[in-house]
């Protein structure tokens, strides 16, 4: 049954259809190109939640003739997860000093290798730009390039593109200046690469590692987990298994990790000394995922790593949301909370209460005052009741969790509702009035005497001082609680500052975060930068920034659906089969966990579901 259940698994992880055909192929036709079946049997359709996969689901819906109302908790704004920090639709409540600048408090970066998400982008004319993970050498490339078109390659051998040409673009030049701060030890990521050795010494590496960096020797430690699946060339290059083979492989590996940590991975398989384990960890952004699956940061390293193309949208991801929402707006009622949930199952037609074979589905929903930052309340009086014929349920199992549902729905759902594990994920942005992490020494020294003549100087003479990182987006890796941060890529406007994400922390690096209230965190944010960059830039601190704790978050209840060991094999299956007339569509619903992308296969998935029922 174990095996049945990860053959199941690999083939819902690799998109592979009934017919054994690419469902991301489908999909993108479906999202795309076509749409959806006009239907001859229009349903009433209630989608509860409007972020990005209850609107594209509702959209789907709505073109092919069925009769859609997607009910939002949120008061304000939709969008959900993918949520910008802004002057917009949503709010005109400046979040920075600068008019101008805006920032992300969930989604942020787009890869090239998801197609759903860039098409529709593309589709709706939201303007894209590259988002640099590694900062680059300004003047290379042409950054400012027409974007080249999407472009999917399918199992089956067949290609799928929304364009012709190449575009302008092209990647300007890594540069990896940005830090790497740890055990007291500080160089940039180019030093790392080139002589990885002192650093990896502080952490106490062993000697057989200590020559390599922590990217290529995880990058080995994975070699026979690559192995199920792919080949490796004389070049040593990889190529994918023949079908049948690769189907089978990734089954294998499913069967064969889903019950490893990535703590039990590193030491009892890859058997790493605790250094190494350290080392790893922390350059790698592993330590406070230890304990979560492997299976989660061994998927999440093919999205994120070095070598990864990604985007963002021009004016922030809340864009994306927004640019679709005129195309559904007419359906969806905000502020509305669903807080009960019954649908009519023909087994069970005595305990119906509200809800019979013509009104399948029934919701009570309530009020809320406040966008989703305010403490909410229920407004007294506010009760709605909604029917229809068939739902489909985006929100998180987590904010599942606090929804009454009856009959009880199978028990593997309950199951699944109750135990599936979501990360922490906090972010705390910091605005700056200067860009002055794109400065040399001498713009420093240039801009801090503006501020204050001999500024600079006094800057210098005091003990710590540390020199420009002159980074052109990208970001430095540290030990010190910030963990990860991220310079901006690119200028906004004419606007000189910008806005820092000083730190964007996982699971217990997070929890960190979410203990202290939110205007706490600035400071110790500030302090953190100035232990990697200087004490010198707070001179540049406008006093102003933003902050998102997603465990917080009151209609999130979480970051993502981040798996701990087992709960693939054992939770996973039973998330996204329907209840009755109740479908399941969200991120956590998919296997692309923590990306818009997950979330949009959802939404095609349930469409289709829907119209066909
Ligand atoms: P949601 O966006 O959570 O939508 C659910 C909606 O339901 C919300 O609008 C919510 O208000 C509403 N709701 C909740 N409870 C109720 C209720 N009881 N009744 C009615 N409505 C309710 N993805 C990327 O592609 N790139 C990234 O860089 C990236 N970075 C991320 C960083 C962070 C910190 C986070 C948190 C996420 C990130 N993601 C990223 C993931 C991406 O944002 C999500 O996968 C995606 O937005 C999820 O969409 P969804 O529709 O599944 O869920
Ligand atoms: N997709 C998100 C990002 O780009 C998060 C990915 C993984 N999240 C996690 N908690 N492991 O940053």
């Amino acid at each position: 049954a174990r095996w049945q259940t990860c053959v199941g698994l690999a083939r819902q992880l690799l998109l592979v259809g009934t017919k054994n055909e690419d469902l991301k192929l489908t999909y993108l036709r479906t999202l795309i190109d076509d749409g959806l079946p006009k239907t001859t049997a229009p349903k009433r359709v209630l989608v509860i939640g409007a972020g990005i996969s209850g609107l594209v689901s509702a959209w789907l819906l709505k073109s092919a003739g069925h009769d859609v109302t997607v009910l939002e908790a949120n008061g304000s704004r939709i969008g959900g997860r993918i949520k910008t920090f802004r002057v917009g639709p949503e709010t005109s409540e400046q979040p920075f000093s600068d008019p101008a600048q805006y920032a992300e408090a969930g989604a942020m970066r787009i890869p090239s290798q998801h197609p759903l998400t860039l098409a529709l982008v593309d589709k709706l004319n939201v303007r894209r730009r590259p988002f640099y993970n590694v900062d680059v050498v300004a003047g290379t490339g042409n950054p400012d390039g027409t974007p080249p078109p999407v472009s999917y390659q399918a199992f089956t051998g067949e290609t799928w593109t929304n364009g012709t040409g190449t575009g302008g673009y092209k990647p300007p030049t890594q540069a990896s200046n940005a830090w790497i701060l740890a055990n007291g030890l500080r160089a940039r990521k180019s030093e790392y690469g080139d002589h990885p050795a002192a650093m990896n010494r502080g952490f106490g590496m062993s000697e057989s590692m200590l020559n390599k960096t922590t990217h290529a020797s995880m990058d080995s430690i994975l070699g026979p987990i690559y192995d199920y699946y792919s080949t490796r060339d004389q070049d040593g290059t990889r190529k994918l298994k023949p079908f049948d083979q690769w189907v089978e492989g990734w089954a294998r590996l499913l069967y064969d990790f889903d019950g490893f940590s990535m703590g039990r991975f590193l030491t009892e398989y890859a058997d790493l000394t605790d250094g190494s384990l350290e080392a790893i960890g922390t350059i790698e952004n592993l330590t406070s995922r230890l304990p979560l699956g492997f299976l989660h940061s061994f998927l999440d390293a093919s999205d994120i790593n070095p070598n990864v193309t990604y985007w963002e949208l021009e004016g922030g991801t809340a864009t994306l949301p927004y640019t679709l929402l005129p195309q559904v707006s007419d359906l969806v009622v905000m502020n509305r909370r669903v807080i009960e949930l019954e649908y009519f199952d023909p087994k069970r037609a005595g305990q119906a209460v509200h809800t019979d074979a013509k009104n399948q589905v029934w919701v009570r929903t309530v009020q809320e005052t406040g966008g989703d930052h305010e403490p909410g309340t229920e407004v007294p009086g506010s009760f709605q009741e909604y029917t229809a014929d068939v739902a489909i349920v985006t929100i998180p199992f987590s904010a599942l969790r606090h929804v009454q549902v009856s009959p009880l729905m199978s028990y593997k759902k309950r199951r699944a509702v109750i135990e599936l594990h979501y990360d922490a994920a906090t972010k705390v942005l910091l605005e700056f009035n200067r860009r002055w992490w794109e400065f040399t020494e001498e713009d420093w020294k240039r801009e801090l005497d503006a501020v204050q003549p001999g500024l600079y100087d006094k800057y210098q003479s005091e003990a710590g001082g540390v020199p420009a990182v002159h980074a052109v987006g990208g970001g430095s890796v540290t030990d010190v609680p910030n963990r990860f941060i991220y310079h901006p890529s690119h200028q906004i406007g004419d606007s000189k500052g910008g806005v820092v994400l000083a730190s964007y922390s996982w699971a217990d690096d997070a929890v960190r975060w979410d203990s202290l209230d939110d205007d706490e965190r600035y400071p110790y944010a500030l302090r953190g930068m100035q232990q990697v960059y200087g004490k010198r830039v707070e001179a540049f601190y406008t006093g102003r920034g933003k902050t998102q704790s997603w465990v917080r978050n009151r209609y999130a209840l979480g970051e993502a659906a981040v798996l701990t060991p087992n709960q693939l094999i054992q939770l996973h299956p039973a998330i996204c089969t329907p209840e009755g007339p109740l479908h399941f569509a969200g991120e956590h619903t998919s296997l692309k966990h923590a990306w818009i992308e997950g979330a949009l296969e959802s939404a095609v998935r349930t469409a289709l579901e829907v119209n066909a029922a």
